[in-house]
């Protein structure tokens, strides 16, 4: 890996999905942050001035895909807008829903750099998830206007820790009906010394 190769590579017209899979896995590893945007650009400096290399790494990328490889069959991909499903499975009380939004609420704009699909009616997501028989979380940035939003749907909400992408300790919110599940969670974090929630 080094930045001429991941630049030849990406450069390619590649036919198979195979293939695209693997250009999409070298922008995701060596763009900043992670970024497919358009107009995302490569990791400068990255991780300790490793530039593409900071978060390149073969071995445990090669191990994570055998763990999905493993349970394909399990996983289903939907290209669509996440409305829909809520709206399919709300009366189904076996689901449990994980929502990872685009943050920008209260006027922030980091989510709209980040995300192609970055608009987002937070309140009509509150409300849906208001309606849903099934367990939900959903992570957001720890911003007033959420923990509001939380608040008037009588949700509960919860600071963790985590590394934003300039790598300062921040905290963002995890958001449910009922989240004492995690003073388990609580403890594992007090005995990390830093708690990542990408990479
Ligand atoms: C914070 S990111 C999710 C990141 C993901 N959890 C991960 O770990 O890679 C938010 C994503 O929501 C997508 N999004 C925005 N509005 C959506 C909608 N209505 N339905 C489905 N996805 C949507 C954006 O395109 C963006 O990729």
């Amino acid at each position: 890996m080094s930045r001429e190769n991941a630049i030849a590579e990406i450069n390619i017209h590649r036919k198979l999905t195979k293939e695209k899979a693997f250009q999409t896995i070298i922008k995701n590893r060596t763009f900043h942050s992670g970024i497919l945007a358009a107009g995302a650009g490569f990791l400068k400096n990255g991780e300790s001035g490793k530039g593409v290399l900071s978060r390149w790494y073969p071995t445990t990328l090669a191990k994570r895909l055998r763990a999905i490889n493993l349970m394909r069959d399990k996983l289903h991909f939907e290209h669509g807008d996440a409305f829909d499903v809520l709206e399919r499975y709300k009366d189904d009380d076996e689901v449990v829903f994980f929502i990872d939004p685009p943050y920008t609420a209260g006027g922030k704009k980091a989510g709209s750099r980040l995300y192609t699909h970055f608009e987002l009616d937070h309140e009509a997501l509150f409300a849906a998830c208001g309606k849903l028989k099934g367990d939900f979380i959903m992570t957001y940035d720890n911003a007033e206007e959420v923990k509001n939003l939380a608040r008037k749907h009588q949700f509960m909400a919860k600071p963790i820790p985590m590394k934003n992408t300039h790598h300062a300790a921040m905290t963002e919110l995890v958001i449910g009906r009922d989240l004492s599940w995690m003073r388990g969670i609580d403890r594992v974090l007090e005995n990390q010394k830093e708690y990542k929630t990408s990479n």
